[in-house]
């Protein structure tokens, strides 16, 4: 086991995006109104950009090992239901009453689905990929990201 890892380890780097989506819904949760809004067009960015930085670098990489592709299918279910509870919410209009619930049944489904890949994932990660994989898979993470930024802003944009 690792003693210690850089910041651009793909753990790393997902469990930074995880307590970045747990302090957007903190402040969803005191937000009210156009607050409140601006809170969700920064949770459906920042939530989108992970879900498909994690579909397009780290479940593929996950494939790779028996022992963590038993994984992938409950993950990517919990990822499409997370999204498609992102697009029900941009779809609704300010003010909507029911918005403030979504937003908190948004934040327990992905808070169980961090939770499980933090725990039992994670820990498997670590028994099968060694610390140069996960480096480079970090490095792959990073640069999936900035290059899906503009995907996902143009996707918040458009209210089909
Ligand atoms: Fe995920
Ligand atoms: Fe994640």
């Amino acid at each position: 086991m690792a003693k210690s890892q850089a910041a651009t380890d793909i753990l790393s780097l997902i469990e930074a995006d995880h307590r970045q989506a747990e302090q957007l819904f903190e402040q969803a949760e005191k937000a009210k109104g156009k607050k409140l809004q601006d809170c969700f067009k920064q949770i459906y960015k920042a939530l989108n950009l992970h879900a498909q930085a994690e579909e397009v670098v780290f479940y593929p990489a996950m494939r790779e090992f028996e022992e963590t592709a038993q994984y992938i299918e409950e993950a990517e279910e919990e990822h499409t239901s997370v999204k498609v509870m992102l697009e029900q919410m941009k779809a609704m209009e300010p003010g909507d009453e029911d918005f403030a619930d979504m937003i908190m049944d948004l934040k327990d489904a992905m808070m169980h689905h961090i939770e499980e890949e933090e725990s039992e994932i994670f820990d498997t990660i670590r028994e099968c990929m060694d610390e140069d994989l996960l480096q480079n898979l970090g490095q792959e993470f990073q640069q999936t990201k900035s290059n899906l930024e503009a995907d996902i802003e143009a996707l918040l944009a458009n209210n089909s």
